[in-house]
């Protein structure tokens, strides 16, 4: 029987994988804060779907969150086969108005939690030569966004290091980024702001994450939806000021 970790599974993305994980036959680790909401989900899936979950109550914004899951991780006799770092948030508004202790709560959960996750426990899937490391990035890792700078900088780097370990990692050890545009979740009032354009379901993301999991060699980094892989194909064509302008006039806050 196949571990999954997800961080971030007590709604949105995580929760709609955690779902389709079960259902496949996946014990389950499930990472959030909200501990009702992941009890209740731990029920639901036992229920279901048969299955084992471990649920873990945290906060993974802070410096070193990541070694204390992993302790307990290890702590319980757990062993990682997929480990699927989706807990995000994003915060908008200028970067003068930023309020620092929570921009440092989001480059820490997005970045630095993903990271050191990814090394927690990429070495025994390249020691066992199998396993999967699933990074959600976003389509804002495509262009630089006034008004998400910070949150789109994060995801620029959760592609560009996801697709950089994609080329370290021996045949049978997966690791790549997924990049949802706007997806109808929790997102945009976390972040306190209006998504733009049509939005995907969760279960449109949980299905990419899928297909490129049941991939052979997975793609370093997919998009999910045709509409955003155009839109990331123009934002590299047209001049970078043009990219930047139209992703400001979406989520730039007016004065
Ligand atoms: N929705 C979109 O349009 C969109 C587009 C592109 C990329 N993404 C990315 O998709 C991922 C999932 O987001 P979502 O859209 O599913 O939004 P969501 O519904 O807000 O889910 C975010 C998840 O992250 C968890 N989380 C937030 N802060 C945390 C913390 N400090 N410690 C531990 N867990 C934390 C939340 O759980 P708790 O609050 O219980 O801790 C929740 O389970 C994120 O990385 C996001 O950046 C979303």
């Amino acid at each position: 029987m196949s571990t999954a970790l997800i961080t971030g599974a007590s709604s949105g993305i995580g929760k709609e994988l955690a779902n389709a994980l079960a259902e496949r036959g996946y014990e389950l680790i499930l990472v959030a804060r909200r501990k009702e909401r992941l009890a209740a989900l731990a029920k639901e899936l036992t229920s279901t779907h048969k299955t084992t979950v471990t649920v873990y109550a945290m906060d993974l914004s802070t410096p070193g969150s990541s070694a204390a899951l992993e302790k307990k991780v290890l702590a319980d006799g757990h062993s990682v086969d997929v480990l699927v770092n989706n807990a995000g948030f994003g915060t908008n508004g200028r970067v003068a108005d930023e309020n620092r202790a929570r921009v440092a709560e989001e480059i820490q959960l997005n970045i630095g939690t993903l990271v050191d996750l990814t090394i927690a426990f990429l070495p025994g899937m390249v020691k066992r030569k199998s396993g999967a490391v699933v990074n959600i990035a976003s389509t804002a890792s495509y262009q630089p966004v006034p008004g998400l700078a910070v949150y789109a900088a994060t995801k620029a780097f959760v592609r560009s290091f996801s697709e950089a370990v994609w080329g370290e990692v021996p045949t049978g050890v997966k690791v790549f980024a997924v990049s949802p545009g706007a997806t109808a979740t929790e997102f945009f009032d976390v972040a306190g702001t209006k998504p733009a354009g049509n939005l995907a379901t969760p279960a449109d993301v949980a299905r990419v994450i899928l297909q490129q999991l049941d991939s052979e060699k997975p793609a370093p980094s997919t998009i999910v939806g045709w509409q955003n892989r155009i839109m990331a194909r123009v934002s590299r064509i047209v001049p970078v000021k043009a990219a930047i302008a139209v992703a400001g006039s979406l989520f730039l806050p007016k004065k």
